[in-house]
């Protein structure tokens, strides 16, 4: 996009909703004593759930931090490119943190390495089938999946009362700032790839990867967390029936996915359309987030213009995101024999 320097300055979404992203370094710390092996509810399922998704998010991260990355890189406005960095800059502290939480989980012999292993392969495989611009597009949607998540945990925070306090902390303080910066990298892509109907094809494409990924990966890890003294409970329905009701039950954590989906395959989305953050953020700030923890933002130098060509999608493209689907389900396989 062209900038002129007569223009106002601009007033992204984030902002227009009195939304400033912070970036946050809490202390937390996780050791034995504070996170029980069961920490959610003395419940091995959902545990097994969270620890899967602390070590996904870690690998998610990195990718997000990429995406900013090579945004910022083309967004010629302040503002925006502020924002992009800002977002960037919570996510890698979120990886650092979530690290403290998955150091505990490795020294107590979950197969944390084999899980990061398995999920960075499935970026990198999702990379070199779909493409850089695909990458980013299912970082893009994997970016929208967490934040509807925050969202579905913070309209319920019951949901997380059963957790022991430091991992609570933890998921919570997450989630906030999921909420907080939702829009950001959201608002970067559009910056630099537009919404016309090239960047919205591509969008889906993305979403579809990140389907694909996140439809196996989580459930995978998930089953590869259960602690070896109880791998026999993965054979058993109970064990994974609380889990499935704080899921897929009324008001379940993920039943706002399929509209989440249908939502964001339009030309027009935006992550807002679903929810307007700043209630959620003025009910939680005081509960969950500290302002000792806010760190000084890092400076973005917005680049020049830089013209980007949007690829256009087609059924070759199509036919590649089957073909990962069926990878996909290869690579779990091995994974899922390796944790076995
Ligand atoms: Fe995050
Ligand atoms: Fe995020």
């Amino acid at each position: 996009m062209q900038t002129d320097n007569a223009r106002p300055p601009t007033v992204t979404p984030s902002m227009a909703h009195g939304v400033r992203v912070t970036p946050r370094l809490p202390d937390f710390a996780f050791h034995d004593g504070d996170v029980p092996e069961a920490w959610f509810d003395g419940d091995v399922g959902i545990t097994a759930a969270w620890n899967g998704l602390s070590v996904i998010a870690g690998v998610g991260e990195a990718l997000f931090v990429a995406s900013g990355r090579w945004l910022l890189a083309r967004i010629d406005d302040p503002a925006v490119a502020d924002e992009t960095a800002r977002f960037m800059q919570q996510e890698a502290i979120h990886a650092a943190v979530h690290a403290r939480l998955n150091k505990l989980l490795a020294a107590r012999g979950l197969p944390v390495e084999e899980t990061r292993r398995y999920v960075e392969d499935l970026l990198s495989e999702a990379e070199r089938r779909g493409g850089h611009s695909v990458l980013m597009a299912l970082g893009l949607a994997g970016e929208q999946a967490v934040g509807e998540l925050a969202h579905a945990v913070l309209a319920s925070p019951a949901s997380m009362d059963g957790a022991a306090p430091a991992p609570r902390a933890l998921y919570l303080w997450h989630w906030y700032e999921e909420v907080e910066h939702q829009a950001a990298l959201h608002d970067g892509w559009t910056w630099v790839h537009g919404q016309g109907p090239d960047a919205t094809a591509l969008r889906a494409l993305g979403a579809v990867y990140a389907v694909a990924i996140l439809g196996a990966a989580w459930p995978a890890t998930t089953w590869a967390m259960v602690p070896a003294g109880a791998r026999g409970a993965r054979w058993r329905l109970a064990t994974w029936r609380p889990l499935a009701r704080q899921m897929f039950g009324d008001d379940g954590l993920l039943s706002g996915a399929g509209r989440n989906l249908r939502s964001l395959l339009r030309a027009d989305f935006h992550p807002f359309d679903m929810h307007d953050p700043a209630p959620v953020l003025e009910r939680f700030r005081d509960a969950v987030v500290r302002a000792e923890w806010e760190v000084p933002a890092k400076e973005a130098k917005p680049h020049g213009p830089v013209e980007t060509v949007v690829p256009r999608v087609g059924p070759r493209d199509a036919a590649r995101a089957v073909g990962f689907m069926g990878w996909v389900l290869r690579r779990t396989a091995r994974y899922l024999a390796a944790v076995a």
